[in-house]
């Protein structure tokens, strides 16, 4: 499809300090945006970044009707900008879309839209490892209507973010007793803005309880273990890589997939099963519980290095994460070229003139 390329007339770049960048706030210079109207995705463009126009009364601002997606561009040691599993990512933001009533924005067009993107903005790529360039796509809908119904028309976006690690320390968690993110049936399996913003208030109370983010239990008897916060989780027991299964509530992490892949490439178990809380602190009682780690797009590996459940806690030891660097490791060097890409992850980006 063709999609209109219009540039900066200057890019920004040169105010931003590549080696200090906070998580969410810097922006690169353009954006791709188009418009789903009568059925069909269009006026495909890409554009120097900037403000929305809407109405009061947009759909999406009172009904929630709103998905996006979180994936990273990286550079490899040979300069080669480079997209991880994008094909991935535009398979589930359309299972998102669709399990909140929206559109499907074609794959293909997905794919095209953020290569060429990130073709134009390679520059803003920070070429250090455990720094990317963050891209958003996200999908909302556009209807000026009060009613609660299917928006018919939707804005589709993607911006493209440097950034550096999101956590930038080990993390100390909360096993959240009374409050749930997602219940089977639910919404929590696709990447809904509304799950974030119920997330907000049980992780403020945690916050102030002196924790970084809550761990998710399940909705019915507050046992088994569902994600954390941004990421999802891996346990090290006695030897065995565990994770939760995936049952409809829990986000089917593209880094939780990838870390599967790479941990049973290496030789090790690893179980997608039911965990229970009681079972992770029972696991630390025995001197079993080796590691606890987030895996996220933003976050990457995300070591956690206390828990706390139901007035008890455990801490950890993270000095000694063998299974949690090599995740890291591997999925670092996939992005900067220095570790074999046997499974077809690392996409080069087609090279867009720079602004
Ligand atoms: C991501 O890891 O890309 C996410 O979407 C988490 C985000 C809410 C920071």
């Amino acid at each position: 499809m063709n999609i209109k390329i219009t540039k900066a007339t200057k890019s920004r770049i040169d105010s931003v300090d590549m080696n200090n960048i906070p998580f969410g706030k810097v922006f690169s210079d353009h954006m791709f945006i188009a418009d789903y109207i009568d059925g069909k995705w269009t006026n495909l463009e890409i554009k120097p970044i900037q403000n929305l126009s809407l109405h009061p009364s947009n759909l999406a601002l009172h009904y929630g009707q709103s998905v996006f997606e979180g994936m990273k561009a990286s550079v490899t040691k040979e300069g080669v900008p480079c997209l991880f599993r994008p094909e991935m990512h535009a398979k589930r933001i359309n299972k998102s879309a669709a399990r909140m009533c929206m559109p499907a924005f074609p794959e293909d067009l997905f794919v095209e839209a953020v290569t060429k993107l990130v073709g134009i903005e390679k520059n803003w790529i920070p070429p250090y490892d455990g720094s990317a360039l963050y891209i958003r796509p996200f999908m909302f809908a556009t209807d000026e209507f009060l009613g609660v119904r299917p928006s018919e028309k939707y804005k589709f976006i993607i911006m493209t973010l440097p950034v550096g690690p999101y956590y930038t320390k080990p993390v100390s968690l909360k096993a959240e007793t009374e409050f749930v993110r997602a219940a089977i049936g639910g919404v929590g399996e696709a990447k809904a803005a509304g799950n974030y913003a119920a997330s907000l208030y049980p992780a403020k109370l945690a916050q102030e309880q002196g924790f970084d983010q809550i761990m998710w239990l399940d909705a019915k008897e507050f046992k088994y273990i569902q994600e954390v916060g941004t990421m999802n989780i891996f346990f090290v027991i006695d030897g065995v890589i565990v994770t939760p299964q995936t049952d409809g509530a829990i986000l089917k992490g593209i880094t939780r997939d990838s870390f599967i892949t790479i941990f049973k490439d290496a030789g090790y178990k690893v179980e997608e099963r039911l965990i229970g809380i009681d079972e992770v602190f029972a696991a630390h009682a025995d001197g079993k519980l080796q590691e606890v780690f987030g895996a996220g797009t933003a976050a990457v590996v995300s070591k956690v290095e206390r828990i706390h459940h139901d007035g008890k806690e455990i801490k950890l030891d993270v000095s000694d994460y063998k299974i949690a660097n090599l995740a890291y490791d591997t999925l670092t060097g996939l992005r900067n070229g220095t570790v074999e890409d046997k499974f077809g992850w690392v996409i080069p980006v087609e090279i867009m003139e720079t602004v």
